[in-house]
């Protein structure tokens, strides 16, 4: 190996797009010290794991990992192992790096972003493992490796507000913080002069922008903003909260041009008794008035929700409530979870838990019909000419490219490198529960 060689790091990232987009975060300030990204582990002289805390399953696999680095730590002893994120903000996780992980040299949460390169240095010249668990921090004017250079996210809020008593997030993420309107404009701005076709607004509940920001403005108006930016490109926006989903913004959906017409909306339970105890703040007769708003007034729209089974207390009816309202809405998908006990929430501690059992029977049931039900509306798709944007290859097969439609169905396609960041028109030959497949018509 050369003495000159260029040091390398590599990240994995677990969990939703707010931690891919601190991971470019982290990999920006890396890049700023001359590493260089590498795709295999044993080659990285700094390993970032990028922790989720949402549900059990994904920090289980965060520490079989670092059972298995273990021995590669052991053989290379000055690689720095770096957990971050979520998980890191947990008093058990702390213990259990503690009295099991000795080894990571550096644990630190969502909010040490802007000290990382400080972090660093000091765990390097630290014996034991150096802890970061601060609760707040400014996020501007960080710097940025992103990971892909057609689509691009951007923060507009920080933190939650909501306590979902299932939900982890307020704990780990902190109380919601909007970004100043000016900045998220400019950096979109910047992003439309690199190139980039596509901008992911991400928060938390980004229908609550705007609240405690001395400036008076909403999420709505944030949209209208950005629509009327120059360019041909692309708005998406996650995760809503449909109690706070305003008439306003779905005007604005219908109105504006660049904003796509894909509605994610976690219904989470379709019964009234199990959203109060989940602390929703809407009832399964208000989503269904929200749902047939949007579908009265914006043409050509998809609408997909996240739901939780086996929430403690859900009975036999509840989750036949769950199990109507998606026959009764019909969602174009719907990602199901099994409700996942998170230590510090309320619904933890509450009795009645489901056992797992029935939590796997109903959560194979939903999939079931879910999956007819998406299969039946992509169906409709079938010969019809549908505009996407292509993304690039696909992850499985490279000599098949991806897109997706302006309602955020996947469609993979034969085509040219050359249309990466081009928006064609298909015509949709093949469809599934959660892609489709087409042929390429024209450029647009
Ligand atoms: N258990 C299972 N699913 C959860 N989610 C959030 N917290 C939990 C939990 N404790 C799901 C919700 C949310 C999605 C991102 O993850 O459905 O919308
Ligand atoms: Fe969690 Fe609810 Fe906040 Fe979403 S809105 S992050 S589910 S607390």
């Amino acid at each position: 190996m050369s003495k000159y060689r260029s040091k390398k790091y590599h990240i994995s990232t677990y969990g939703c797009q707010m931690n891919v987009y601190d991971s470019e975060i982290l990999a920006g300030y890396l890049e700023n010290m001359n590493y260089t990204f590498t795709e295999e582990e044993e080659d990285a002289d700094v390993l970032i794991i990028n922790t989720c805390a949402v549900r059990e399953k994904a920090e289980e696999k965060v520490f079989s990992k670092l059972g298995r680095l273990r021995s590669l730590k052991i053989a290379k002893p000055e690689m720095n192992l770096v957990l971050w994120g979520c998980m890191v903000q947990q008093e058990n996780v702390i213990r259990r790096i503690k009295n099991k992980f000795g080894f990571v040299d550096l644990a630190a949460g969502t909010h040490s972003l802007k000290r990382f390169p400080e972090l660093l240095e000091k765990a390097r010249l630290s014996p034991k493992t150096v802890f970061d668990l601060e609760t707040e921090e400014e996020k501007e004017e960080l710097p940025i490796k992103r990971g892909h250079n057609i689509k691009a996210w951007v923060p507009v809020t920080y933190g939650c507000n909501n306590f979902c008593s299932y939900c982890i997030v307020p704990h780990v993420r902190g109380l919601e913080k909007s970004r100043l309107p000016q900045n998220i404009i400019n950096e979109v701005k910047g992003l439309i002069v690199k190139g980039y076709k596509e901008i992911t607004l991400l928060g938390q509940n980004v229908n609550s922008y705007g609240k405690g920001l001395k400036q008076n403005i909403n999420f709505a108006e944030l949209l209208n903003l950005l629509d009327r930016l120059e360019g041909q490109f692309l708005i998406r926006y996650l995760t809503s909260h449909p109690r706070d989903f305003s008439d306003d913004i779905i005007s604005i959906i219908q109105q504006g041009q660049k904003i796509c017409e894909h509605f994610h909306l976690p219904l989470q339970s379709g019964s009234n008794n199990i959203l109060d105890l989940m602390n929703r703040g809407y009832t399964r007769e208000y989503y269904l008035e929200l749902i047939e708003k949007i579908r009265n007034q914006v043409a050509n729209n998809s609408i997909t929700t996240d739901i939780i089974v086996g929430f403690p207390g859900e009975t036999k009816k509840d989750f036949e409530d769950t199990l109507d309202m998606l026959e009764k809405i019909r969602f174009d998908a719907a990602y199901i979870f099994v409700y996942s006990p998170r230590k510090g929430t309320k619904a933890a501690k509450m009795k009645k838990q489901v056992p797992e059992n029935i939590k796997k029977r109903r959560i194979v049931l939903l999939n079931e019909i879910q999956n007819k039900i998406s299969m039946e509306i992509n169906k409709l798709l079938l010969g019809t000419e549908q505009q996407i944007l292509v993304e690039g290859k696909s992850k499985t097969d490279p000599s098949v490219f991806t897109g997706r439609t302006r309602t955020n169905k996947i469609v993979h396609l034969s085509a040219d490198k050359n249309l990466i960041g081009k928006f064609v028109n298909v015509e949709i030959t093949e469809t599934k529960s959660w892609t489709l497949a087409g042929n390429l018509k024209h450029i647009i």
